[in-house]
């Protein structure tokens, strides 16, 4: 059904489902078709009747290591601007979705899988975990909704610093500023996550689907994701600025 990621209803259990992000060898990277296909996923996933939890994570060792830096080498089929909005699309696709949405992340976490992870109702990370922003460095600003989501889940002091060092993190730091529900040991992870996808799909659809659309309603008053239209002319911007091209050019340098 997809190429890039899997989504498939557990069979044993046909309230939970499972949308994976599926290029291990590549870290699980976030091309275009990627973050279409998760979009695609989310629809698909609201059109099966009997699903109220969905885990999200990555094969293999990383949750996922953000957008393909193949996008930013310019192997890209669609506009600048159409490729830039997909991200937004990919995580208020995820955001939106009728089920309650539990990232499980192992390995890294970088950039747009941030916010991926930051899109989805619980996290709950593996020790293994490590997260890096690292867009600033890139020459572009964090895109795809990922300021308000952060600015919603750790607040503006530490989404400044996160965003504008791109220092990386590990899972304790990020448990401690309120980015995940558990850290978990590695071994654990994927039945600690099955256990609690279980014991919430185990509850009443009425209550449970009100409850993530109430705690929603009240993060859009406090902080919209409405003004995120406008990130993709952000990356825009950056793609046509010398001194961000020079810095992109410099942070692609030292990944070759
Ligand atoms: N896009 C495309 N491919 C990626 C990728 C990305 N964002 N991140 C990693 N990969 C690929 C690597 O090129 C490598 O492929 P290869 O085996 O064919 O050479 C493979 O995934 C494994 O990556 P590697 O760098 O060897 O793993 P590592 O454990 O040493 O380092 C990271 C992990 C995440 C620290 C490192 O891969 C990294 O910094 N990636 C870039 C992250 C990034 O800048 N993302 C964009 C955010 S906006």
């Amino acid at each position: 059904m997809f190429e890039t990621i899997t989504a498939e209803v557990d069979a044993a259990n046909s309230a939970l489902g499972r949308l994976t992000l599926n290029r291990p060898d590549k870290l699980n990277p976030l091309s275009a078709t990627a973050l279409q296909e998760i979009a695609d996923a989310a629809k698909w996933f609201d059109d099966q009747k009997t699903i109220k939890v969905v885990v999200v994570s990555g094969a293999g060792r990383a949750f996922s290591a953000g957008a393909d830096l193949g996008t930013f080498a310019g192997k890209q089929k669609l506009s600048i601007r159409e490729a830039s909005d997909l991200g937004r699309t990919m995580a208020d696709a995820v955001e939106n979705m009728r089920a309650l949405t539990i990232a499980a992340i192992r390995g890294w976490c970088v950039g747009g899988g941030v916010v991926l992870a930051s899109a989805c109702d619980l996290r709950i990370a593996a020790t293994s975990a490590r997260f890096s922003i690292p867009e600033v460095d890139l020459g572009i600003p964090l895109a795809w909704g990922g300021i308000p989501r952060l600015v919603r889940e750790i607040g503006p002091a530490m989404t400044k610093e996160l965003v504008l060092t791109c220092r990386r993190f590990d899972a304790t730091e990020a448990k401690s500023i309120g980015f995940l529900n558990r850290i978990v040991d590695e071994s654990e992870l994927d039945r600690e996550v099955i256990d609690l996808a279980a014991s919430l799909a185990a509850k009443a659809s009425h209550a449970l689907f009100s409850t993530k659309r109430h705690v929603d309603a009240v993060t859009a008053q406090m902080i919209g994701l409405r003004h995120s239209w406008s990130d993709a002319d952000g990356l825009v911007t950056a793609f046509g600025d010398e001194e961000c091209a020079a810095a992109r050019k410099t942070y692609l340098d030292s990944k070759n």
